[in-house]
């Protein structure tokens, strides 16, 4: 069996803007597989949305070729084989936190009881406890990124992307965050993928993806 995740080669999207073409990313060829670690970084602009929305089938590259080997087709990969955490806020603004967090089980086919079992499970964890019935408009920006963080992890999927997660929140907080998660995932081969602006956050991640102007760097 393939541990391969991801295979993506020569990826690149190309957005238009008027009738302005936007390299927004060129060339990039990667693969995730089973249990990486990997921190995005790289200057505002510099594509890792872009690349993080390829990663999770969200979007389709203009070039390249991108193949899911472990993890099956395109149109099937979230919300049981993926995880993924928006850069920009999410949640369903009529369901409280715990029913948004419930969707991804109940979706991948969970009884209504198992899934608030594990809904209530997660937010415990990530300490969520006390905002579980609160709606998404009654949150701060910090607590609605946590909740998607929890919504993106309730499933146990085999990758998560999150996409700045925790842009919000002030630096003890998001380390904090990272410890509960990285210990969360430390006996699963369970691979993530993180775009982050915060250099001690991708300090805690062995590999390291760089973009700049749409170009990916690996170390
Ligand atoms: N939907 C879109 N339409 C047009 N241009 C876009 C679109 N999304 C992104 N871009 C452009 O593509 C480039 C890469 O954007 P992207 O959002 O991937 O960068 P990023 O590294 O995630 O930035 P940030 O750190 O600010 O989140 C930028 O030049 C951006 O303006
Ligand atoms: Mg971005």
């Amino acid at each position: 069996m393939t541990d391969t995740f991801v295979d993506g080669r020569g990826l690149g999207r190309i957005y238009h803007r008027g009738t302005l073409p936007v390299a927004a990313l060129t060339g990039a060829t990667v693969s995730v597989r089973s249990g990486d670690r990997i921190a995005v970084v790289g200057p505002s602009g510099g594509g890792k949305s872009t690349l993080l929305q390829l990663l999770g089938g969200l979007d389709a590259p203009d070039e390249g070729q991108i193949a899911w080997p472990a993890l099956g087709p395109r149109g099937q990969l979230r919300p049981r084989q993926v995880g993924y955490v928006f850069q920009t806020p999410s949640l369903l603004e009529s369901l409280t936190v715990l029913e948004n967090v419930e969707l991804p089980l109940l979706l991948t086919g969970e009884t209504s009881e198992a899934a608030r079992v594990r809904a209530r499970e997660i937010l415990a964890e990530l300490g969520l406890a006390a905002i579980a019935e609160k709606l998404p408009a009654e949150l701060s920006g910090g607590q609605a990124q946590r909740a998607a963080v929890a919504r993106a992890f309730v499933g146990k999927p085999r990758l998560i992307l999150a996409d700045e997660p925790t842009g919000q929140l002030d630096h003890p907080t998001a380390q904090r965050l990272f410890d509960v998660l990285l210990a969360l995932l430390s006996k699963t081969d369970t691979a993530l993928v993180v775009a982050t602006h915060d250099l001690a956050i991708a300090q805690r991640f062995p590999v390291k993806w760089r973009l700049a102007h749409g170009r990916l760097e690996v170390s």
